[in-house]
């Protein structure tokens, strides 16, 4: 049977404004790669080669990035959600527009650390007709859960005011059998009190309908990339298992663990785990003490940095300031003179202190 993969990716990010005014989230790059593409390469790493991207928010951009998605070696489609109305709703969108078969859902805001191999194969082994894959969190009330029984899923709430006894979290990645059967599923919603066909209310109506809803816990770290907190913790996860590898050049020190991509120039201090990334210069008087991820074409003078996100070609004069748990959107100008700093910039802001 044909299986298509599915990724959400409409979504407006609204807690990570204003990052997200110009950049959805699943173009937010780690480590030189936006996540949807991570995400894209994990589906084709397991055999999924039709992808439908449902976009909404500011989808021109990933219309630009990934084309018909020829340069990445996979086929691309694109699904339009112009209004927030729910993952179910979105996944229906894309079968109305031509997803057929198995579906391998994916939110494009979710990354998982032992990748889908493992998820993808169970589902394609077993005779489920809904799989879904779940994990331990300490705040289940932000996530779907589910009330496991005798090892079955029976019963699916979204967001509850009190974690309900017996439930796992739902991370977002939802497999099921036959499109023709979320086409049927979805026609019988309502939109829940937020407004949204809810995806718990499309896999409910499987458990209700008799239908096997097969899941597993995930054995490793999972992040769905809500708030900045989320970004730097995803980024402090990927940056604990990155391989040193240094292309750029050198003039000053390197410890640890630390990726140089060609064309950038290291002049002060990198501590690993670290990642600079293509044509950036990192001054003599700069110290990037660790975790910490410079994207491309971007400039540093003085000051020090630690567990923060640079995006591409930002320009930061620190004179003797420190920079701790930031994110900094591409083309922003930073420019301080002492003191520590969190900041969380948009793209193209400009922060001066003379303090
Ligand atoms: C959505 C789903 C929720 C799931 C979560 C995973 O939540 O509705 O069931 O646990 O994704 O990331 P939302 O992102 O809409 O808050």
């Amino acid at each position: 049977m044909n299986i298509n993969g599915i990724i959400l990716v409409a979504g407006e990010g609204t807690r990570l404004r204003p990052l997200t005014y110009t950049l959805p989230k699943p173009l937010i790059p780690i480590m030189g790669k936006p996540l949807v593409v991570r995400i894209i390469e994990g589906l084709m790493s397991n055999g999924i080669n039709n992808i439908y991207v449902v976009v909404g928010h500011l989808g021109f951009l990933f219309r630009q990035l990934l084309g018909d998605g020829s340069s990445l070696g996979v086929s691309i489609r694109y699904s339009e959600q112009r209004e927030r109305l729910g993952i179910a709703h979105a996944i229906h969108r894309a079968i109305e527009d031509g997803a057929d078969g198995e579906l391998i859902v994916h939110l494009g805001d979710n990354y998982f650390g032992e990748g889908l191999g493992r998820f993808i194969r169970e589902f394609r082994e077993s005779d489920y007709d809904v799989y879904v894959v779940l994990t331990r969190h300490k705040d289940p009330t932000r996530f779907g859960n589910a009330i496991i029984q005798d090892g079955r899923i029976v019963r699916l709430i979204e967001k509850p005011r009190e974690p309900p006894p017996n439930s796992l979290v739902m991370t977002g990645i939802y497999m099921f059998r036959d499109s023709r059967d979320v086409k049927k599923a979805f026609s019988t919603l309502k939109p829940s009190a937020r407004g949204e066909y809810e995806i718990t209310d499309l896999i409910q109506w499987f458990i209700d309908n008799g239908r096997k809803v097969g899941y597993s816990v995930t054995n490793s770290w999972w992040k769905d990339m809500g708030t900045p907190q989320d970004i730097l913790d995803l980024l402090y996860l990927m940056l604990d298992e990155v391989k040193p590898s240094i292309e750029g050049e050198v003039r000053g020190e390197v410890n640890g663990r630390v990726v140089i991509e060609r064309g950038a120039v290291v002049e002060g201090k990198v501590h690993g785990p670290a990642y600079i990334g293509r044509g950036s210069v990192i001054g003599k008087d700069t110290v990037i003490e660790h975790y910490v991820d410079v994207e491309s074409g971007v400039v540093i003078n003085g000051g020090s940095l630690s567990r923060s996100l640079v995006l591409s070609e930002a320009s930061l004069d620190l004179g003797r300031a420190r920079l701790v748990d930031s994110i900094i959107g591409p083309k922003s100008r930073v420019r301080l003179s002492s003191g520590n700093y969190s900041l969380i910039l948009g793209e193209g802001n400009s922060i001066v202190s003379t303090a």
